[in-house]
């Protein structure tokens, strides 16, 4: 039986006597009733675009990230594309809405928030994790109070039917599915039908060739960590309820004081290497809106959250470790990238010295999701230094200001 609490705590924020009671109950008791070996990696990313918008995203994922266009499943209201680096690392799927006049589940997540308003559409949706027996698991969550969207609403979402998915966390509005797949299986999506887009492809391959012109397919890893920004009240229960759904383990926490922020880590508690699962992040303020004007501190991420409503705001990508021309990998990928059109929020932060380099993309304006790139040195193994996390929370939190004027002036 996997023991949940083998690792020793990392980070330094506190956490509330609440949390502490409740993380060791949660985690044995998973342990315990057989939930943490059942459940395994993440398999698969599912993520909305704007209609007319998922054609371009695939090309600037394939320029900026090792995915490759698979296939794509049409059924009668979305198209859903299919993107894969191999089968030891998430899939991507990519839904385009096909009519913009629907409405469901995961447009209204979007529709009260100013700017998440004016992308209906475009979220992240959740994780699908492999188990090896879905039955008993979807059983057990149920026991335990997780909901599930029942087969009639899955088939009317048009999600694939092979999968069994919790209904949005009121946390961080994501979905988790789950799946049942041997490991020695290849990944079926069990909706609409199968057909190559020649549009989609045609894009798909022209930025293949040029990440390929640029060597970038060797230096662009699979993903690190997923990060979603929740308000600052849901800190603790967002980690708690996400350890509750998957096989994770709460790594610890930074606490980014100057920047009113925490940045909370969760990993695989199976797969040491995040490119087979990746870690999930939880940033969340350290005060909520109505006191800023008495701490006096910016508050990127509550202000990112007020915009566009909890969701996951960046997708990291590891980057090789080694140089290219003399330089840092990570800063080779950023100036290829840059020349190709695509803006960062920031200069690359962080040195060898220290152990990791990190950069956020600005919002894509397909997904409004940022890519990271990180590039860890060495053996470098703190995964995060704090005076990177508080680097990135202000550039992003500069952008957020930008945007918000944007969306009060257009209204
Ligand atoms: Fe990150």
């Amino acid at each position: 039986m996997t023991n949940s609490l083998q690792h020793p705590r990392l980070g330094d924020k506190s956490n509330s006597s609440w949390f502490e009671e409740f993380l060791p109950k949660l985690l044995e008791d998973r342990d315990r009733i057989g939930l943490t070996d059942m459940i395994r990696e993440i398999d698969a990313l599912m993520l909305t675009v704007e209609p007319g918008c998922s054609v371009a995203y695939v090309s600037e994922l394939a320029l900026m990230t090792p995915y490759h266009y698979l296939v794509t499943l049409e059924s009668e209201s979305h198209w859903t594309h299919v993107l894969r680096v191999d089968m030891n690392s998430p899939d991507l799927l990519v839904r385009e809405v096909r009519d913009p006049s629907k409405h469901g589940i995961f447009r209204s997540l979007n529709e009260v928030y100013p700017i998440g308003a004016h992308k209906p559409n475009s979220r992240y949706m959740g994780e699908i994790f492999r188990v090896t027996n879905l039955h008993d698991v979807v059983e057990m969550q149920k026991t335990r109070e997780i909901r599930f969207f029942n087969q009639d609403q899955i088939r009317k979402l048009e999600l694939p039917g092979n999968m069994a998915i919790v209904k949005p966390s009121p946390y961080t509005h994501n979905i988790v599915g789950y799946w049942e797949r041997p490991p020695e299986d290849i990944r079926v999506y069990a909706l609409g039908n199968s057909v190559i887009r020649d549009d989609v492809n045609r894009g798909y391959q022209e930025a293949k060739e040029t990440q390929a012109r640029l060597d970038l397919d060797k230096l662009i890893l699979p993903i690190d960590h997923l990060a979603t920004r929740i308000y600052s009240q849901n800190r603790e229960v967002a980690i708690l309820e996400y350890l509750t759904l998957s096989s994770y383990y709460y790594w610890g926490s930074y606490d980014i004081a100057d920047q009113n922020s925490s940045t909370n880590v969760t990993k695989s508690i199976h797969y040491p290497d995040e490119s087979f699962s990746p870690a999930k992040v939880f940033t969340a303020a350290n005060n909520p809106y109505f006191v800023n004007h008495l701490v006096g501190l910016p508050s990127p991420t509550e202000a990112f959250v007020r915009n566009y409503g909890p969701r996951l705001h960046h997708v990291a990508l590891s980057v090789a470790d080694s140089e290219t021309n003399g330089a840092a990998n990570i800063d080779y990928v950023v100036e290829a990238i840059k020349a190709k059109g695509k803006d960062f929020l920031l200069d690359v932060i962080g040195s060898k010295e220290e152990g990791l380099k990190q950069i956020f993309s600005s919002a894509s304006e397909h997904s409004s999701l940022i890519i990271e790139y990180v590039q860890r040195f060495g053996d470098f193994d703190g995964f995060f230094t704090k005076k990177n996390v508080a680097g990135l929370t202000a550039a992003a939190g500069v952008e957020e200001n930008l945007r918000l004027l944007q969306a009060e002036s257009t209204k």
